[in-house]
């Protein structure tokens, strides 16, 4: 992909008290590092340690808001039964039916997700999946950077984090002790990180023992990611070129 990738986001914000009815300028400033952090404009980007520097990538992707629906619900939590059945995607069960999923990115905004000890700031659906569900869905308390955004997860890296799984990113560990993301110049990690490691995080797997902790795919607080590399650049360009999984959005 040569061409300018714009990806046009339709926000579906379901709220039961005023303050999970979220701004727009709260959702604006979401699409605002959505919009940095795939063009490897965000502030910390130069903070990509010497070693990963080679790798580290300009997605070359960019956002554009193009319509906020909302409405009201009567539902305090989302369960892991409302996550796999996706009750907020659906007007038939008190959610919002996404717009246009093939040419859009829809994204809804909910209370809170519990899961055991504790609860999920967001979740995806990865390319191939019926249309009716794709998309991504945050929690209102990590999305964008001001409002109702709180500490660690008010950067708005979740979002990057979940796109990346839209566009087909896997977890930087492979989702196993040393498992695979299918991305070559990601090194192999043993886990999932949290929290903000000290650099460098030295792994225990095969290849490079230094972790690239900072990429969006590891599971850090937002202010410990800032980077995607070429390897995954290459694996969500490929979505929207003929024959990709997300070619209809006709870039
Ligand atoms: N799916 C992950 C979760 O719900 C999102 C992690 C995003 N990480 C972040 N620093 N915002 O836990
Ligand atoms: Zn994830
Ligand atoms: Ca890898």
């Amino acid at each position: 992909v040569n061409g300018k990738i714009v990806i046009p986001v339709v926000v579906n914000v379901l709220y039961r008290t005023a303050a999970e009815n979220i701004s727009d300028a709260q959702i604006q400033s979401q699409i605002t590092v959505l919009n940095k952090d795939f063009t490897a404009t965000n502030s910390d980007f130069s903070s990509t340690p010497s070693l990963f520097s080679g790798v580290a990538a300009n997605v070359g992707i960019t956002f554009e808001l193009v319509a906020i629906n909302r409405k009201s619900t009567t539902k305090t939590s989302w369960s892991s039964t409302d996550r796999q059945n996706n009750t907020m995607k659906k007007s038939t069960s008190g959610g919002i039916n996404p717009t246009s999923p093939s040419t859009n990115l829809n994204i809804w905004i909910v209370s809170s997700m519990p899961s055991t000890g504790g609860s999920i700031l967001g979740y995806a659906q990865f390319p191939g999946g019926s249309l009716s569900t794709d998309g991504v869905v945050l929690a209102h308390t990590c999305t964008g950077t001001i409002g109702t955004a709180s500490a660690p997860f008010n950067l708005g890296r979740t979002a990057t984090h979940e796109v990346g799984h839209w566009m087909n990113l896997r977890h930087i560990w492979g989702d196993a002790n040393c498992g695979s993301d299918l991305v070559a110049d990601t090194p192999t990690h043993n886990a999932a990180n949290t929290g903000v490691p000290t650099y460098p995080h030295l792994s225990t797997c095969t290849g490079t023992p230094v972790e690239m902790t900072m990429n969006y795919m590891d599971y850090t607080d937002d202010r410990g990611m800032y980077m995607f590399t070429n390897g995954q650049k290459a694996r969500m360009a490929a979505l929207f070129v003929s024959g990709g999984a997300r070619s209809a959005f006709g870039i």
